[in-house]
């Protein structure tokens, strides 16, 4: 199958080149960062309580519901089930947009050109099923099984451009994945050195690590922000104990690197701090 990818690198080339696509863009993504301001419509979107994003999870659902209803309407199957699925579809690819759209908005350049196509075409295919849903009510059922099989090709084509997102240009993938420390104690700075309230970056087998002293007490996290890599020692130290990642807003609560607020969906590896003769020492927490 390599003519596959070798017809579609060139047309995926050509959409990442598209800068007509931009004013478009920008104006989307500002909407979604209004509509997604409030920290709990960013964490249900961006899939901070689940442990990992949740756009791609939700994306089973309207592939799944409308697959099942073209396998029915190619085998002679029930046409009110084949229907009532198309309808479960449509209805899954509503929040299935919206956590796409949370994500997507938090990307730049080619990226946000390759995922606002993936977007329209996913539109385009709702409107299709939508309007096959509505011929097969009004008995038009080898209609809306004809839309219905169009808008499935649509929603497969543009599922490949998601995919490409997330596992060619690394989308949605947790940046500290292939960190592999040791597990041992490791000196990375006087205790002097870590003043209360600074942001200080150390590494450890080439792992960057965040210290931090709040309230006299050092902490210490992956400096490598999981959500798009951005750099946390350059981000700010909130008085409630979080850090605030400078790239796109994500922050950390200092004590155990769980996710405060999204687009983060992956905890930051935390580590433990031992403080010995003057020294700092950190590992990775067991
Ligand atoms: S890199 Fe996106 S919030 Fe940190």
């Amino acid at each position: 199958m390599p003519a596959i990818a070798a017809a579609t690198r060139p047309l995926i080339h050509w959409i990442q080149r598209q800068k007509a696509l931009d004013p478009l863009g920008e104006k989307v993504s500002g909407w979604v960062h209004a509509a997604t301001r409030p920290k709990s419509v960013k964490n249900v979107l961006s899939g901070s309580w689940l442990g990992h994003q949740l756009h791609p999870m939700l994306t089973d659902l309207p592939i799944g519901a409308w697959g099942a209803a073209v396998a029915l309407d190619l085998t002679g199957g029930e046409k009110t089930a084949a229907r009532r699925l198309v309808g479960l579809g449509i209805l899954a690819s509503a929040p299935t947009a919206l956590a796409g759209a949370s994500d997507w908005s938090d990307t730049y350049g080619e990226d946000k050109r390759v995922g606002l196509v993936h977007a329209l075409a996913n539109a385009s295919a709702s409107a299709l099923q939508t309007t096959s849903w509505l011929m097969r009510r009004r008995g038009h059922h080898m209609a809306g099984a004809a839309l219905s099989l169009v808008a499935l090709g649509l929603t497969l084509s543009s599922a490949y451009l998601g995919g490409h997102l997330s596992f060619v240009r690394g989308i949605g993938v947790n940046r500290t994945a292939f960190q592999e420390p040791a597990d041992s104690w490791t000196d990375v700075a006087t205790d002097a050195e870590i003043t209360e309230g600074t942001l200080r970056r150390v590494e450890v087998d080439g792992v960057p690590v965040l210290l931090v002293r709040t309230a006299g007490t050092v902490r210490a996290l992956s400096a490598v922000c999981t959500h798009a890599g951005g750099p946390l020692d350059e981000g700010t130290l909130d008085a409630d104990g979080c850090v605030t990642c400078p790239w796109h807003g994500s922050r950390f609560r200092l004590q155990d690197g769980t996710v405060d607020r999204g687009p983060a969906s992956v905890p930051e590896t935390c580590w433990d701090v031992r403080v010995d003769d003057g020294r700092i020492l950190v590992r990775p927490a067991g």
